[in-house]
């Protein structure tokens, strides 16, 4: 029976690594977290939320969906965002898509693979809302990175709508939610420019950065 043994190694040479450094590291983090930011990702095995922002564990609440969608009646997501918020008081927000996500080129394109393309639905409405500037983005792959941008400032604007955001505000606290993209071929993450704090205008603020994506095209 293959018991995966590579990974149970892997994971005492880690564990072992971080007491070298820090004894008291597990005992101290296994009484409380008290991270400052909620990630909102993909789930792409190639996009390791702690690892890209270099975050150790305790630092990063993570929750993470096929394209990172944030849909109004999903429990899972919106009890993530909750707990975040209302029992960590996380200070930032972060929803981080990548460019060449499976699950935007399976919206764009309309692959079949299952009950997945009624998920990916959500993206399809990105897409019909905004084909002139996906469309106008060249070959297939820049298509797909464009909709990866506009699913991303779509599902900021999902977040900030949330009735948890919304009273999170009415009270003063202080809570931005920022939207990323994360390169695959370099590493890198890139600010939408689509912060948003409370303090203006949801839809002001999700217009400006849509325009900032049309420019681009
Ligand atoms: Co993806």
């Amino acid at each position: 029976m293959n018991k995966l043994q590579n990974l149970l190694d892997n994971n005492r040479r880690w564990a072992s690594e971080i007491k070298e450094r820090q004894p008291k590291f597990f005992e101290i983090l296994s009484k409380q977290q008290s991270p400052e930011y909620l990630w909102i990702g993909c789930s792409d095995s190639r996009v390791p939320a702690n690892e890209i922002v270099n975050l150790l564990p305790g630092e990063l609440f993570v929750h993470r969906n096929v394209a990172n969608v944030v849909v109004h009646t999903d429990l899972n997501c919106l009890s993530v965002i909750q707990y975040a918020v209302d029992v960590l008081h996380v200070k930032h927000i972060i929803v981080c898509g990548h460019y060449g996500c499976g699950g935007v080129r399976a919206a764009l394109e309309k692959n079949r693979f299952g009950l997945i393309d009624n998920w990916l639905r959500h993206i399809q409405d990105v897409q019909q809302q905004y084909s002139s500037i996906v469309e106008s983005a060249g070959t297939i792959e820049k298509q797909v990175d464009r909709l990866c941008e506009l699913n991303v400032i779509e599902q900021v604007r999902n977040v900030c709508e949330t009735t948890i955001i919304q009273d999170a505000w009415a009270r003063g606290a202080s809570l931005n939610v920022h939207g990323w993209i994360y390169g695959l071929s370099d590493g890198l993450i890139r600010d939408l420019n689509i912060t948003m704090n409370g303090g203006e205008e949801i839809n002001s603020i999700y217009s400006l950065a849509i325009q900032n994506v049309r420019e681009r095209t």
